[in-house]
């Protein structure tokens, strides 16, 4: 299997998505971080199911980092990356640098409302931010016809309809399941941060979810259930819970039991931040 084609910068990526439009082909984009495992092979394959080509940028954005998160140590393994594209067919990798995305001088950035609001911008309030801009300028780049993320990062993936809704831009946004692994634990780049205990606690926190989601159903209160959800992290051998929240699935407004809703948790393990999130099952 062979690597995909590799464009590092804007003019590349343009010239050969021309070329494939020149072929009357579709175009989908899958944004990364690269550190790549099978959740986002799974996105590229749902891609390309969207599209006839598929590109895949791989981009650790610092706008989106504080500076007291792991810009620094998040991993980067480019050469592992591309191997692990050669598997799922895809056609280009971009992976511009960050003078080329950012140049001394940048000074535009992009706030959106909504389903920004709360959960993770409590706790990481230029996150969005910094999504926003970048996924904006990946899809001006890029100009796909498609792209898919995530529910892993639920309210990203709401975040990003939003955007483009708001700003008209004509790129369908794909939704795709979260990937896990045969504990329950949501495929994470950050999982390897985990050592083998940390490891074993991280695989109680969909369980803990899955188990306020049925509570919710179930007519349990909402408070009761996200603070049960709580003391149970705890004693499972999470540090800290920044939040364990039930949200309205598509507004990630405060969910009302009459509506399709979604359980939403971010908590830490030593030095790591893990999210998740699991649908309230409906009868
Ligand atoms: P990253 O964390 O690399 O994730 C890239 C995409 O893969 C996102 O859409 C994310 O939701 C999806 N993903 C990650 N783990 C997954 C899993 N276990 N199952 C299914 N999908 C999974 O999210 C980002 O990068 C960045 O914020 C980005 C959108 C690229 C902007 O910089």
């Amino acid at each position: 299997m062979s690597r995909p084609e590799v464009a590092d910068n804007v003019e590349a990526l343009r010239a050969q998505i021309r070329d494939w439009r020149r072929h009357g082909q579709r175009v989908a984009m899958v944004p990364t971080m690269g550190a790549l495992h099978e959740g986002h092979l799974s996105l590229i394959r749902i891609a390309r199911e969207k599209a006839e080509r598929c590109v895949v940028s791989i981009f650790v954005n610092p706008a989106q980092f504080a500076p007291t998160e792991d810009l620094d140590k998040y991993p980067r393994q480019l050469a592992r990356d591309l191997d692990m594209l050669a598997t799922v067919k895809a056609d280009l990798a971009f992976t511009p640098t960050v003078g080329a995305m950012y140049p001394a001088g940048f000074a535009t950035k992009i706030s959106v409302g909504g389903p920004s609001a709360g959960l993770e911008s409590d706790f990481r309030p230029t996150f969005f931010e910094g999504v926003a801009t970048v996924v904006a300028k990946l899809f001006l780049q890029a100009t796909p016809d498609c792209a898919v993320f995530g529910e892993k990062d639920y309210q990203q993936l709401c975040v990003v309809r939003q955007l483009c809704r708001d700003l008209d831009l004509p790129v369908e946004i794909v939704g795709a399941p979260t990937i896990r692994d045969a504990y329950g634990l949501a495929m994470s780049s950050r999982n390897a941060y985990l050592g083998d205990a940390e490891l074993q606690t991280a695989r109680r926190l969909n369980v803990i979810l899955r188990e306020a989601a049925a509570a919710l159903a179930g007519n349990a209160g909402q408070k009761d259930a996200t603070d049960e959800a709580t003391s149970s992290l705890i004693a499972a051998g999470f540090q800290k819970v920044d939040y364990v929240e039930a949200r309205e699935s598509l507004t990630l407004a405060p969910w009302r039991p009459d509506r399709a809703g979604r359980v939403l948790a971010a908590a830490w393990l030593g030095q790591t931040r893990l999210i998740d999130n699991v649908e309230v099952p409906t009868a």
